[in-house]
């Protein structure tokens, strides 16, 4: 027994006053109280025990994600080193395609400089007869022919500085297109550019298969405003969608010889009022075939494609998307129903 209870239980039975009776009420309610102690010591034993344990547990548990923290270091250090080489490839990818949509367009480039240098051309060899009938008036002192022959030469050699500059426009543009990197935002008027690639893509067809033909306008609106835009990712996203529908109105011509018209149309306009902003809409619309809808949701995934190998990368549409909707804030959308053409629509707010 417990020393304390003990020595209260001596007192109490060398004590007089207390009666048998209430001596052995004492002695019970100290044998309970000792049995009472007994069970909380226990418990007070056993709680010590678990607290020992948890503690142990606690420290293994704690060396544990000690353990899973490094490894979750060390997976994301080697996802970041991963994501690096993926963008470093995906960067390699976007200038080969930059690359390969310069050479399509090499075709239409020559096509379109041919036509200054046609200009430029025409305008010397005219300009070189002047100047000898220059040098015949000079020699009869013929002043007034010879100024009216001036005149002329002024006139001639002002041509060949324009014809000489838009050729020298379509080179910088053709450069443009090639570099790599990002380019800058610039005030840029779509109606001229829509214009330009509409061109370059469909005489760069036709250099390519003579037996190509299709309709091709550009419903243009002449009130849009310049929009803030990287001209050559714009224009590359032309040249893709305009490519793939003079590809698209080629393939449904080749299978209806007779009483098939190809046509391809781009249109601009400026989109009604949305979310308090105003948007330009570039449309590309074309007669072919249209797009099954079973493979509506994959044209925009990188590398879909269902051309022949080695006529289409699949990545024209994905790099489009990613250039209007990351680069600037807008909008891709595409309508289709087999038989009936296809018209994508391409959405870019006026400020971003
Ligand atoms: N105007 C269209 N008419 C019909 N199908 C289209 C049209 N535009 C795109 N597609 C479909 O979407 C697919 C993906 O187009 P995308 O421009 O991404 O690649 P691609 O044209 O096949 O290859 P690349 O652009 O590298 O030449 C095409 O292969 C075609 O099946
Ligand atoms: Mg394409």
């Amino acid at each position: 027994m417990n020393q304390h209870l003990q020595n209260i239980l001596n007192l109490i039975k060398q004590d007089h006053q207390f009666s048998d009776e209430q001596k052995n009420n004492l002695y019970d309610s100290i044998k309970k109280v000792e049995k009472e102690i007994e069970i909380i010591s226990f418990k007070l034993d056993r709680t010590e025990k678990v607290k020992r344990t948890t503690a142990i547990l606690l420290e293994e548990t704690i060396e544990e994600l000690e353990q899973k923290r490094k490894a979750v270091e060390e997976t994301n250090t080697a996802l970041e080193k991963s994501m690096e080489e993926l963008k470093a490839a995906q960067n390699q990818l976007i200038h080969s395609e930059k690359m390969a949509s310069l050479g399509e367009l090499t075709a239409g480039i020559a096509h379109e400089i041919q036509n200054p240098l046609n200009f430029v051309n025409n305008f010397s060899e005219v300009s070189v007869d002047l100047i000898d009938e220059l040098n015949e008036e000079a020699d009869t002192g013929n002043t007034e022919e010879i100024k009216a022959i001036a005149v002329d030469l002024k006139q001639n050699l002002e041509k060949i500085v324009h014809h000489g500059k838009r050729a020298s426009g379509i080179v910088k543009g053709m450069l443009e297109h090639s570099r790599a990197g990002s380019g800058e935002k610039t005030p840029t008027d779509l109606n001229a550019l829509a214009d330009e690639y509409l061109r370059l893509a469909y005489h760069g067809l036709r250099a390519k298969e003579k037996s190509f033909n299709a309709d091709f306008k550009l419903e243009a609106d002449p009130d849009l405003p310049k929009v803030n835009v990287v001209p050559q990712d714009i224009g590359r996203v032309l040249l893709n969608l305009i490519n793939n529908a003079f590809f698209a109105v080629s393939e449904k011509a080749k299978k209806n010889p007779d009483g098939y018209k190809p046509q391809v149309i781009v249109s601009t306009s400026i989109s009604p009022l949305e979310g308090g902003q105003r948007g330009v809409l570039i449309r590309v619309r074309d007669n072919g075939p249209g797009i099954p809808e079973e493979i509506k949701d994959k044209i925009f995934q990188p590398f879909f494609t269902t051309k022949p190998t080695g006529q289409g990368t699949g990545l024209g549409l994905s790099l489009s998307y990613d250039i209007i909707t990351k680069g600037h804030g807008g909008t891709i959308k595409v309508e289709s129903g087999t038989g009936e053409g296809t018209t994508i629509t391409i959405q870019i707010p006026v400020k971003n």
